[in-house]
């Protein structure tokens, strides 16, 4: 049986943002975004290099103050209770932030000794962690002996650690192998099924395909689709006439339709490099 609390949590979008706008000097990366993420929901948040992904996420994760706007992160706000929310939301942002002079056990326990687990809980989490993202068989290396893979998975087992309730991963599968790849595809369609609410950025639209129930897609600051995947694949817009105007389409047809095609690569380009 859900208490009140779980009821009341169960029914409030877990993000929501409201003309969300971030400027750096006079540039504006994020331009009046509203989103709103239901609890429970795998959220694929799209868009071309430089849209404004990451500049969003460090803002909805209390890593990057607002210009103006409001978010609202499991009906708390972000900006006035940061703790509050950061307590119970896990995120591997796009620079990972990772102590370089610590082993991986070690990086976990401080983690878990900061989200106040008790030692031997941490001890057990840690030891699973690390077995999952096969970061274990080599216990004395540090973060900075780590490749780009591992300190990637290390940084999604940290954000792990306390059993979040919305997990915000930038880039989550770039740089990281197969094996791994498929292991954390699993893992998150487990945990998702159990209720996490997942905010995923990333390029690999094969896997936002398989994974990812609802889609937004950002350009040059500004949401330019929102939906479910199917309704997106039946190639129904948000703005426009809202008629379905196309047969359904892969993720990536329809990504290249809003984002607005591709670049010429014929005989006649880069004549030079032969
Ligand atoms: N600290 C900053 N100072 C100035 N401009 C910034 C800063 N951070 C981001 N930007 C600019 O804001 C825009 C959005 O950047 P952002 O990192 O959010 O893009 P992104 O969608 O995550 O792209 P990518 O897919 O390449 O990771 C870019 O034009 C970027 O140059
Ligand atoms: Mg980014």
């Amino acid at each position: 049986m859900l208490d009140n609390a779980s009821l009341n949590s169960a029914r409030q979008p877990a993000v929501e943002t409201f003309n969300l706008v971030r400027r750096f000097g006079t540039f504006t990366a994020v331009d009046n975004i509203n989103l709103r993420v239901e609890s429970g929901r795998f959220f694929g948040f799209l868009g071309p290099n430089g849209a404004g992904k990451s500049t969003t996420i460090k803002m909805l994760t209390g890593l990057l103050a607002v210009t103006s706007g409001e978010i609202r992160v499991l009906g708390r706000d972000i900006q006035t209770e940061p703790l509050e929310v950061k307590r119970r939301i896990g995120v591997v942002p796009e620079d990972l932030n990772l102590f370089e002079r610590l082993t991986g056990a070690e990086m976990l326990t401080f983690t878990g000794r900061m989200y106040g687990l008790q030692r031997a809980e941490i001890a057990e989490r840690t030891q699973e962690l690390l077995a999952l993202m096969e970061l274990d068989n080599e216990p004395r290396k540090l973060v900075v002996e780590y490749s780009h893979g591992m300190k990637k998975k290390l940084s999604l087992a940290c954000a792990l650690i306390h059993r979040p309730e919305i997990l915000f991963l930038d880039e989550p599968f770039e740089g990281v192998d197969a094996i791994a790849s498929r292991t954390l595809k699993d893992l998150l369609s487990r945990l998702t099924a159990r209720g996490l609410t997942v905010f995923l950025t990333s390029h690999v639209l094969e896997i936002v395909e398989r994974l990812c129930t609802d889609i937004a897609i950002i350009s040059q600051g500004r949401l330019v689709a929102v939906g479910s995947l199917n309704e997106l694949r039946r190639g129904i817009e948000v703005e426009g006439d809202g008629h379905a105007s196309h047969g359904p389409m892969s993720l990536e047809d329809y990504f290249i339709h809003v984002i607005g095609g591709v670049r010429q690569t014929g005989d006649d380009v880069l004549q030079w490099l032969g």
